[in-house]
């Protein structure tokens, strides 16, 4: 029986630690934050973020073998692996801002560790972190007094916002890096024996310490990297009349290339790609790699090319002025079946419209609350109904692919709407010639637009 300790209960922190609870019985997991508003969420039925299955998972395990706690010293002194999941922004500050990540919040907690720790502990690395820190953890770690010594593991993240229970449950690997010495090797074989209560061993790599830090930012990389990719073919696409659906199919349907994240969209957004690639630029460029920083950099503006464009059709199609008109966006989340609106793309969408003028109506299922956060006390208004959000609307922009969009009466929408009535879908969601057929004007991604305006 061990006492595992998480550091940070946030998207990562929470998730990960009810599900190694409800598959490690055996095992005590506590999760502590500094945050007591978030604590006393988990504590609730009200969980402070939103995943499908996540309460079932919680509820399963929460007073048996999972806690919420604020008291994090008392915490550490009763660890005996600690995983660390605090946030690491991009830093806003100093050298570095806007490039490189905020650690300020993971060396806080290491010290915290060292301060409350007289065992040595095996520290695990949940943050996504430049490549290299655990090495500088380690030096602050084992520089107690004491004669201490910890082992820093790296055991990156893979989950993804709005199928986290998913992938915990079933991930496509576990990534354990550790130091190849014999301590090394003992404490990596502690982690693995965890996860292998219910992951196959043959899905738990262990590598390097450096490795296993590279990888989850190559993996952020290669995957943001993918959906500007297709983002880019779409742009042609609509200069071309080519349809950038079928080509995805097309070149999908190819196994080298695989079916996969090819979803042309209004861009991508959540709180890690921009800020992992953005770190993977700052890395490079400290080691002087500047056509290998550039080349990731690229990723990145694109992206933000692609939702400004997106934006800027808008208000091009509504004979260029919404100044005075209702639009309403149906979605605020950065994706599906998650409340988490950081780095949305309808952040920037909301913004432009406003600074347009648009009278702004935010339709989400589960992100209404983080929407108000995100945009501060800018004039929008924020409206649980979609039907009511559209009404009036000369417009609706659809910006997360929730299903529930799909199922609304667009009939019934479009007669409510002025006249004539525009849909932007930024998320390729609707049936775009039955939209039509009602009497929409519609602009897809990457497709040809299907209007009624001659
Ligand atoms: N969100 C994701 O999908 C995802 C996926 C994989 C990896 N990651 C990485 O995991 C890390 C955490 O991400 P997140 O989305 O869970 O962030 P988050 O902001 O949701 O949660 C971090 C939590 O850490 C807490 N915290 C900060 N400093 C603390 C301290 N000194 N003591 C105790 N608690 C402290 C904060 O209050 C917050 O609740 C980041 O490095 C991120 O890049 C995130």
């Amino acid at each position: 029986m061990k006492n595992i300790l998480c550091i940070g209960a946030g998207y990562v922190g929470g998730p990960t630690m009810a599900v190694i609870a409800d598959q490690c019985p055996d095992h005590t997991i506590t999760v502590v934050d500094i945050n007591a508003d978030r604590i006393n969420a988990w504590n609730s039925d009200q969980l402070p973020i939103y995943e499908p299955g996540l309460l079932e998972v919680v509820t399963r395990a929460r007073g048996r073998n999972l806690f919420f706690s604020t008291d994090i010293d008392g915490a550490i002194k009763a660890a005996d692996i600690i995983f660390v999941s605090v946030n690491t922004p991009t830093k806003t500050f100093g050298h570095g801002a806007g490039m490189a990540s905020d650690l300020q919040y993971w060396e806080r907690t290491a010290r915290q560790i060292l301060a409350n720790s007289d065992r040595p502990k095996i520290i695990v690395e949940k943050s996504t972190l430049p490549v290299r820190t655990a090495a500088a953890m380690e030096r602050i770690l084992n520089s107690g007094d004491n004669g201490l010594r910890f082992q820093v593991l790296s055991n990156p993240e893979f989950l993804a916002e709005g199928s986290a229970i998913r992938d915990l449950m079933d991930p496509d690997r576990v990534l354990i890096g550790g130091q190849e010495t014999e301590a090394g090797r003992a404490a990596v074989n502690e982690l693995v024996e965890i996860y292998a209560s219910w992951v196959p061993r043959e899905r738990i790599l262990c590598t390097n310490v450096w490795s296993s830090e590279l990888s989850k930012l190559a993996a952020n990389a290669f995957l943001a990297q993918r959906i500007s990719s297709i983002n880019a073919i779409s742009a042609l696409c609509e200069q071309t009349e080519a349809n950038v659906d079928e080509v995805a199919r097309a070149i999908g349907l190819d196994s080298r290339i695989g079916p996969k994240f090819l979803r042309a969209s209004v861009g991508f957004g959540g709180s890690c790609f921009k800020k992992d690639i953005l770190n993977l630029v700052y890395l490079c460029r400290s080691y002087g790699l500047h056509e290998v920083a550039d080349y990731w950099q690229q990723v990145v503006t694109f992206n933000d090319h692609q939702t400004q464009r997106f934006a800027a059709n808008i208000t091009a199609q509504m004979f260029n002025t919404v100044a005075g008109k209702k639009i309403a966006l149906f979605g605020f989340a950065f994706k599906a079946d998650t409340g988490d609106t950081r780095e949305s793309p309808a952040i920037y969408v909301a913004k432009s419209l406003i600074a347009e003028k648009a009278d702004v109506w935010i339709n989400d299922p589960k992100a209404l609350k983080n929407a108000r956060s995100a945009l501060g006390d800018a004039p929008v208004q924020l409206e649980p109904d979609p039907y009511v959000a559209a009404d009036g609307a000369h417009a609706l922009a659809i910006l997360t692919e929730w299903q529930s969009y799909q199922k609304l009466d667009y009939q019934r929408i479009y007669d409510s709407m002025q006249k004539p009535a525009f849909v932007f879908d930024g998320r390729n969601l609707l049936d775009h010639q039955a939209l039509f057929d009602i009497g929409f004007n519609v602009f897809p991604i990457g497709r040809p637009p299907l209007t009624h305006l001659t």
